[in-house]
């Protein structure tokens, strides 16, 4: 625990003022309630969008629970992320339906395309790959989703165009330079 405390990554959010703020106030509104180690690794997961290891051994230390208690929360339920997520999010559905329609074609294609694994997210912080269970879009199968939006039937050669188009909307938003 002491060693994760010792070289915390400079943009950690216990190295951001406004976000460490967020984790000590979880703390401090739940740490003498029954559950507080769910409550306080809920609340920061909400309001951060992850719990890094360093954060883990931080929340581990102001409960006063080991290290172990805190990791094994995090890694139990996959609604915790141990590291931030892109600014876009492409998951794979591996759902029945979808992976007898060969939907693991489709991530071995992003995979390829983007050269990062499922839950990590490319090095501009733009996307995150992900799997999800099944989003009830069976006869669309094999589907892929792109923050919000549903994409059925993606046949391997058509993926190129769902990343483009992310890729294409930040390049949209961004401002132009004068
Ligand atoms: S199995 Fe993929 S949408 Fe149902």
């Amino acid at each position: 625990m002491t060693r994760l405390l010792k070289n915390i990554a400079s943009n950690d959010p216990l190295n951001i003022a406004n976000q460490k703020a967020i984790i000590e106030k979880a703390i401090t509104d739940n740490k003498d309630r029954q559950g507080a180690v769910m409550l306080v690794l809920n609340e920061v997961q909400g309001k951060i969008g992850h719990v890094s290891p360093a954060m883990q051994a931080y929340i581990a230390r102001k409960l006063n629970v080991s290290l172990g208690q805190v990791h094994g929360v995090v890694t139990f339920y996959s609604f915790f992320k141990t590291q931030p997520r892109g600014k876009h999010t492409i998951k794979f559905c591996l759902g029945t339906a979808c992976y007898v329609a060969g939907v693991s074609q489709l991530v071995e294609k992003a995979k390829q395309m983007l050269d990062i694994d499922l839950g990590q997210t490319t090095p501009d912080g733009l996307i995150t790959l992900e799997e999800c269970r099944c989003v009830g879009a069976c006869s669309q199968a094999p589907v892929v989703v792109v923050d919000e939006e549903v994409n059925g039937r993606v046949k391997p050669n058509k993926f190129p165009q769902l990343v483009k188009k992310v890729q294409a909307q930040e390049t949209a938003a961004e401002p132009e330079k004068a």
